[in-house]
């Protein structure tokens, strides 16, 4: 399997999520949700380096891993510039595979990384998407056909040069793809056969610690 990198953008506020502090600091089963998302990648063998993007004088968290993998930058005031300054920081050749990663996932599986891993190959991208579970109906009263819509989530990859160079261009999106799109970079959607649950709003606390404190995870 080729060596990948994995970016982490951790700069945000967490402002839908009901707590004080950003999200990515708070505790979910007994660790940090940054640690925990950490720790799902720190465990395979292919990681060659890890780029987390944290906000301006933001330390990382007590329990944050020692790994001489690991590094530090500082993100920007959008998820899409957190990347982009963490890729930039990332001590990488050009054609390295990247895979970005919300901290906010801490459920991301081992099958779902190498599933998105398999799936790179020459200058496409990847990234991963859920089946909708709910009937979709517009503000204004249209159904929309489930079957052709995919939630996306995320690792979303592509190599490092491609990402750098999409992410400058003049859109705005609240994914990668959506600035690899606009490059005119291929992207294939890699089904998720987990939850992958993004710890969003306040709701969604209890459910996560429950799953963080399940034996095996
Ligand atoms: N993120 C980031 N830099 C930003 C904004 C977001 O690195 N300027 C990160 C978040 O820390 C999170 C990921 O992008 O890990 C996904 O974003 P989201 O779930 O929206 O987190 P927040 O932006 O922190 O939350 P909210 O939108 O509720 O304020
Ligand atoms: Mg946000």
């Amino acid at each position: 399997m080729n060596p990948f990198y994995l970016v982490i953008p951790a700069a945000g506020i967490g402002l839908r999520s009901g707590r004080t502090g950003p999200k990515q600091f708070e505790t979910v089963g007994g660790h940090s949700l940054l640690t925990l998302t950490l720790s799902r990648f720190l465990g395979h063998p292919a990681l060659a380096g890890v780029m987390v993007a944290l906000a301006p004088n933001q330390s990382p968290p007590d329990d944050f891993p020692v790994d001489p993998r690991i590094r530090l930058c500082v993100g920007g005031d959008t998820r899409a510039l957190s990347v982009l300054k963490a890729c930039q920081a990332l001590p990488a050749p050009a054609d390295a595979w990247v895979l970005v990663h919300d901290a906010a996932r801490p459920f991301v599986t081992h099958d779902d990384i190498d599933a998105l891993l398999d799936s790179l190959a020459d200058d496409r991208a990847v990234y991963l998407v859920g089946a909708v579970a709910d009937t979709l109906r517009t503000h204004d009263g249209e159904t929309l056909a489930r079957e052709r819509i995919h939630r996306v989530l995320t690792p979303q990859g592509a190599r490092l040069g491609t990402l750098i160079r999409a992410l400058g261009l003049p859109v705005t999106g609240t994914d990668e793809v959506s600035y690899l799109q606009a490059a005119g970079v291929p992207c294939v959607a890699v089904e998720s056969v987990g939850h992958n649950l993004k710890i969003t709003h306040p709701g969604d606390w209890a459910l996560a610690d429950a799953l963080a404190r399940q034996p095996g995870f």
